[in-house]
């Protein structure tokens, strides 16, 4: 939450910084604010809203020529969305602005502080005592603006990345992180800090990772990483392997399209490459020697939001192909409660970007009970993955729209393979079995593109039902997960009352919410998987309807009975039962898509949300 964006070099700062903030304003857009240097001067426009108030204001109150600046997209914590609290935030003499992504947890102690010495602060924010204790630390730095970087950040507590520029100093911008996300962008003659490479893609594709603790220094022409004591430290350089175009709409009007539709090769590419010549599957990176994962008694999946359920959806199949017991955390949860784990416990993280600070927090909680870890995560060079003993990357490519799609679907392949090496290290499959779910999961893109051409019917039940005040989801089995995901989606795009529930389940309490006409969206088994299940569904289907429900049944092609006993039937294609998910998901998202965009909403940057969610 909150991206940012430094850049110094011999281009317009503000264009830079301004594109920057483009590609990074799904990770809040509650504000957004620039800083440039100018003839010694700091020239500062912030406005509260999205991007283009700023750019506005901009428009209106032209900024001067300057070759380095800083920029903010806000998330708000500390204090409202307002124009006041809007980064960058600048100190009292007017020499030093800042902007932060995170929380500085001890921020009350040091505004009582600067208050006491006579500070008058201009803000609610948190991030505003650090451009005054900035300020105050450059004099006893000798005016280096790293070491008074340093300094602050040795009395700050909490996750905080930040970015500076002393008006005194036009060629230098200083960043420091901890907790937060940070990486710098390598150009010819220019240097960047951004929250995330999308920021400067544009400009140059070679990166360098920022550890814990450390701050950078950027001029044209040098990069000096430090830690927080000073000592240089090693960086970690890598290759932005995707290009502008990843990150662009590509055609479609919403970023949320491209990314349904992009699913069948985020599937295919997160497969590739996994299975050696001899038909075992390889992890990206790992520490956790072989023996050691014979030795795992129990599997936990720590994650939030969408990547908990992938992590539920993971949870039925890991446990069938290795008998080892699974439990599905939400990470926000895990680490508050005292777990049960150990050497004996593989601790797996799921995260889209690998910065979830929920997420984070609860795989430290992991690691310091010796447990071994694992992280699924599509942000090469992210803290969780980089935290981890072992990774496995999904390859969906840049997710931007904030409702998670692509990421979903691509979480479930990954977690099924970690699944599936489990198995094939302890043997609790035979080789040939393991080929045979390989196989499958194979035929899944194309399975995915069946589903993606027929979303018609959907998209015209998503407008139809439009004014609903409620919908609920049913499912059982790996539908149950589904269920609440496409409640999630439903919820966080369209602003409406939307539930999951085990369909064994609404019987116990959630029946008394069915009403005349209320739209129960029910995720059908497979009639040649266990029937069983099946034959329940059913029952649950006409419980519902018995009480004036309109059922939508999502059902395999073939499915005949069903359709005597729902009001509409969406078909996905015929697939095996831990596959279903992977095509199920899809005309849900379509459905919330479409029915936030039937509803006049704002499908890419739903209302209080971040795409990135850095705070606990
Ligand atoms: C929902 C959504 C969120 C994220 C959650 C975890 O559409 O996007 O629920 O899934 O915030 O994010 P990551 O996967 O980045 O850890």
């Amino acid at each position: 939450m909150c991206g940012i964006v430094g850049y110094v070099g011999s281009k317009q700062a503000l264009d830079v910084i301004v594109n920057g903030l483009r590609r990074l304003e799904y990770r809040g857009y509650d504000s957004a604010g620039v800083a440039i240097i100018s003839d010694g001067a700091l020239v500062v426009r912030k406005k509260a809203g999205k991007l283009a108030n700023l750019e506005t204001l901009i428009g209106s109150d032209p900024m001067p020529d300057s070759t380095t600046g800083i920029g903010h997209t806000r998330w708000a914590t500390h204090g409202g969305p307002t124009d006041r609290n809007a980064h960058p935030h600048v100190s009292e003499d007017g020499r030093v602005a800042v902007i932060h992504n995170g929380i500085i947890e001890n921020f009350a102690g040091l505004r009582a502080e600067l208050t006491a010495a006579g500070v008058v602060l201009a803000s609610e924010t948190d991030t505003e005592v650090v451009a005054h204790l900035l300020a105050h630390s450059l004099p006893e730095a000798d005016g280096d603006l790293a070491e008074a970087m340093r300094r602050t950040c040795r009395r700050l507590e909490g996750a905080f990345t930040l970015v500076c520029i002393d008006r005194t100093q036009p060629d230098l911008v200083v960043a420091a992180r901890r907790n937060s996300p940070l990486v710098v962008g390598l150009g010819e003659g220019e240097n960047f800090v951004a929250s995330d490479v999308a920021a400067f893609v544009d400009h140059t594709r070679s990166a360098l990772e920022l550890g814990q603790d450390q701050v950078v220094a950027i001029r044209p022409d040098s990069v000096v990483v430090t830690d927080f004591a000073g000592e240089p430290v090693e960086t970690r350089p890598f290759h932005v392997d995707w290009d502008t175009s990843a990150a662009e709409k590509g055609g479609y009007d919403l970023y949320m399209l491209k990314e349904i539709a992009e699913q069948p090769r985020a599937v295919a590419d997160s497969l590739r490459g996994r299975i050696s010549k001899d038909h075992r599957i390889q992890l990206d990176a790992s520490e956790a020697e072989d023996a050691a994962l014979r030795a795992v008694t129990k599997v936990v999946v720590i994650a939030c939001g969408t990547a908990a359920h992938a992590g539920m959806v993971a949870k039925y199949a890991i446990e069938h192909w290795t008998r080892l017991p699974v439990e599905v955390e939400l990470a926000s949860e895990f680490r508050y409660r005292d777990p049960i784990v150990g050497p004996d416990t593989l601790v797996i993280a799921i995260s889209q970007s690998g910065e979830t600070m929920d997420t984070l927090m609860a795989l430290r909680h992991a690691k310091a009970q010796g447990a071994k870890t694992l992280a699924i995560c599509n942000t090469v060079g992210s803290t969780i993955p980089r935290e981890s003993d072992a990774v496995l990357y999904t390859y969906a490519g840049p997710e931007i729209s904030v409702a998670s799609t692509k990421a979903f679907l691509t979480q479930i392949i990954a977690a099924y393979l970690v699944g599936l090496y489990l198995a094939q290290v302890r043997g609790s499959m035979f080789e040939d079995e393991i080929r045979g779910i390989l196989e499958e999961l194979d035929s899944m893109p194309s399975k995915v593109d069946l589903v993606l051409d027929t979303t018609e019917p959907v998209r015209a039940l998503a407008r139809e039902l439009a004014s609903s005040t409620s919908v609920l989801f049913l499912g059982r089995h790996v539908g149950f997960p589904v269920a609440l995901e496409g409640a999630l989606k439903l919820k966080e795009l369209a602003y409406m009352h939307a539930e999951g529930f085990a369909a064994g389940e609404l019987k116990h309490g959630p029946i008394a919410l069915i009403e005349e006409g209320v739209p129960v969206i029910v995720i059908v088994p497979s009639p040649r998987g266990r029937s069983v299940l099946h034959d329940k569904i059913v029952s649950n289907i006409q419980e519902v309807r018995a009480r004036g429900a309109r059922v939508i049944a999502i059902a395999e092609e073939g499915d005949e009975v069903i359709a005597e006993f729902a009001d509409h039937v969406i078909r996905i294609p015929a697939v095996p039962t831990l596959m279903q998910p992977l095509v199920a998901t899809v005309p849900l998202q379509v459905f919330a898509c479409e029915m936030a965009t039937a509803r006049g909403l704002d499908v890419d940057q739903p209302r209080n949300l971040a795409k990135s969610v850095t705070v606990e």
